[in-house]
């Protein structure tokens, strides 16, 4: 597999097969993944690996905390997404055309709230996944360094699909931080950024079938010089 084809069929993976992934094989891709590029090499990322009854006990917290607090959040903290208000519209519009191409597959109309909120509950549940990786920087870091924690992240995503594996980076789990943060019992310096399901796809999953577009490169680049 070229690089070009892991990036171009990189898709956020939304159902996993039940195949194991062992801790060798995790641990050879994370190794590769540790030559992910960081400013001065800093290389400001950890990450906490769950699988098995690790796993589920993360499962069965996100159950508890989401049954008491469906809509809940944590007053102050870092917000998942920009103020859709102030900044261009275009980003709002994305972002809500993916979540539209997302339930359209999944045929999840807009006016069954309801269903949407329980299919997206799939999220706490790492979509069936045999795996899932919990990103951890110290909060101290700046935003050079949240930047390289992605490059970390995306690496990860590549060379699972070169093994035949699917990611979902999921920011979802922020809404846990705090039961994570004390679960994991992490020191008051380190969070948690986010999470990543990971496994072999479900070819056979509608909801694998979403290929989200890209804004036509205009919008995105501009060629000065050549
Ligand atoms: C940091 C990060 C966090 C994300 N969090 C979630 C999440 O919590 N749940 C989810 O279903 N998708 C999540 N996504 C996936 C995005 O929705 C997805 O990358 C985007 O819609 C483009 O689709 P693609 O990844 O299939 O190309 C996340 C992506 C990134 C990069």
């Amino acid at each position: 597999m070229t690089v070009t084809e892991a990036v171009r069929q990189r898709i956020s993976t939304r159902a996993f097969l039940q195949t194991p992934i062992s801790q060798g094989d995790l641990s050879s891709l994370l190794e590769t993944a540790q030559r992910s590029p960081s400013g001065g090499n800093l290389q400001p990322w950890k990450v906490i690996a769950v699988a098995g009854a690790a796993k589920d006990e993360i499962i069965a917290i996100a159950k508890r905390v989401l049954a008491a607090d469906p809509m809940g959040g944590i007053p102050g903290d870092r917000p998942v997404y920009p103020d859709f208000k102030v900044i261009d519209p275009v980003y709002d519009a994305r972002r809500r055309r993916v979540g539209e191409m997302m339930y359209d597959k999944i045929g999840i109309p807009k006016e069954d709230r309801a269903k949407r909120l329980m299919w997206f509950a799939n999220n706490y549940r790492f979509f069936g996944a045999p795996v899932g990786l919990f990103m951890i920087i110290d909060k101290r870091m700046g935003h050079g360094q949240w930047a390289h924690m992605g490059m970390f992240m995306q690496t990860i995503a590549l060379l699972a699909e070169e093994r035949g594996w699917g990611t979902c980076m999921q920011e979802c789990w922020a809404r846990l931080r705090v039961e994570l943060h004390d679960h994991f019992g992490l020191d008051d310096n380190h969070m948690v950024y986010a999470g990543m399901a990971l496994g072999v796809p479900d070819p056979n999953d509608p909801v694998n079938g979403l290929y989200a577009d890209r804004a036509p490169q205009g919008e995105i680049v501009q060629f000065k010089g050549f």
